[in-house]
């Protein structure tokens, strides 16, 4: 009796444990997901997430790839911020709205922290692109497309889709690819005010096909059939955000939109761009800058393949790493249906012009761009402006260099002339850290305070 038990006890734990492996050895095949055994990612993992946790006072951050002293990771500090933890502030330091880095979302990837962080194997995707079986992601051109249908501010269907080191290897790749096979030399324009890369990169490049020729709006004046023109429009503009339509005219005439801040951080979206050619960049829509990673959609077949040949004979293929983070960095924005980065990057924006403009109106000296409230296809509302700069004026007659007043003041900006423009004018970004912004805001106001005269509320 006590044997036929223990047969019977031993057959159960066989027939168990047969039927354990056999649910283990086929549950992902029924779609159920196992645990993953985390091993070699460890070491990764905590080693970021030590860095990362680095106390820098808030004003600063210690990064992977940067200084290690003693074993311990070294705080890189926000502009006027110093110290081993960044909790020294320098009071005479000047406020620098000089440079566009789009550091406004870093607290949004903070936020975010684990939908988009990216962790790499050593032996992820090491050939040549030719020897993989995909040159570019699939996964990450069809978030392109996705991010497109849900900021509302591109078609994409039918179009090619062209990856670049940023945008501004896509902007040189096309005029390349527009100015090949033409009768005579390109006019390359842009109208004024414009973003200075247009002409220094044409400039350096100069080659037979193609040559810069300053303000489209002269250029178009000057003749009644403009013969083998690109024209560069920057949608909304930089420096001054407004919504931008080519203004040279004639049968020849090509133009490539740089869509760089068509995204509803920066403007109203009043209807899906639909051109020829488009240029986009995670810089300012993730504000990835440092990834160097950006698209083109392209219409016509040929000028895509020209684009194409530009990128692989320059670079051969775009970095793996960059296309990996690009894909994550839409994934995780396609995660809450791009609603909450559009709506943070939005009312951040608008903030700070608001605020902007009330220290401004107060103002007898200077002065700001006009940027009309605009009906947006992405918030299904009108709203007002939320530009990635100011593009503020010296209103006084003798304040003919506007950069230099503001230098007193110790307000850094970027001077007029170099957007085809006057000194009178100055260029301020407005994207950059809160700190900065605030610091920004600070001078302002004390430079406006000091006026003789200046306005109350
Ligand atoms: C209008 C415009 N286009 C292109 C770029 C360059 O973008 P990327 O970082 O993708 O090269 C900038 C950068 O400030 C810009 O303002």
């Amino acid at each position: 009796m006590a044997n036929k038990l223990r047969i019977s006890f031993y057959s159960v734990c066989l027939l168990s444990s047969v039927a354990l492996n056999i649910y283990f050895a086929t549950t992902p095949y029924f779609g159920k997901k196992q645990k993953p055994i985390i091993s070699w990612t460890l070491k990764a993992a905590a080693e970021a997430e030590a860095v990362a946790s680095t106390s820098c006072s808030g004003h600063g951050k210690a990064y992977l790839d940067g200084l290690i002293v003693n074993g311990n990771p070294i705080c890189e500090c926000n502009n006027c911020y110093g110290g081993s933890d960044c909790s020294v502030f320098a009071t005479d330091c000047a406020a620098d709205a000089d440079s566009g880095n789009p550091l406004f979302l870093e607290p949004f990837w903070m936020q975010h922290a684990s939908t988009s962080a990216v962790l790499l194997s050593g032996w992820h995707r090491m050939s040549y692109a030719s020897n993989d079986k995909f040159e570019v992601s699939p996964e990450l051109v069809n978030n392109i497309h996705k991010v497109h249908a849900i900021a509302r501010n591109a078609i994409t269907k039918g179009k090619y889709i062209v990856f670049g080191g940023g945008s501004t290897q896509l902007l040189g790749a096309a005029v390349y690819a527009l100015s090949m096979n033409l009768s005579s030399p390109a006019s390359v324009v842009a109208a004024s005010p414009a973003y200075p890369l247009y002409k220094s990169q044409t400039d350096y490049f100069q080659n037979m096909h193609f040559e810069f020729k300053g303000d489209a709006l002269t250029l178009n004046n000057s003749s009644d059939n403009l013969e083998n023109v690109i024209e560069f429009v920057t949608s909304p503009n930089n420096p001054d955000g407004n919504l931008r339509r080519a203004v040279a005219q004639g049968k020849s005439v090509k133009a490539i939109y740089d869509h760089a801040y068509y995204w509803p951080h920066f403007t109203a979206i009043p209807s899906p761009a639909n051109e020829d050619v488009m240029v986009f960049t995670i810089s300012k829509l993730t504000g990835h800058a440092g990834s160097r990673f950006g698209w083109a959609l392209v219409k016509d077949e040929v000028v895509y393949q020209r684009m194409k040949t530009y990128i692989s004979l320059s670079e051969f293929s775009i970095s793996r790493e960059a296309q990996m983070r690009a894909q994550q960095l839409l994934e995780a924005i396609l995660e809450g249906n791009g609603k909450e980065i559009f709506d943070f990057g939005y009312e951040k924006m608008r903030n700070r012009w608001e605020k902007l403009s009330q220290t401004i109106a107060l103002s007898n000296h200077f002065t700001l761009q006009e940027i009309p409230n605009q009906y947006c296809n992405f918030f299904e509302k009108v709203r007002g402006p939320s530009p990635a700069y100011a593009w503020l004026k010296c209103e006084r007659e003798e304040d003919i260099n506007c950069n230099a007043v503001l230098k007193a003041g110790k307000i850094i900006g970027r001077n007029g002339s170099l957007f085809d423009s006057k000194d009178r004018y100055v260029r301020l970004s407005l994207l950059m850290r809160d700190d900065d912004f605030d610091f920004l805001l600070g001078r302002l106001n004390v430079l406006v305070g000091n006026e003789d005269g200046a306005k109350t509320i």
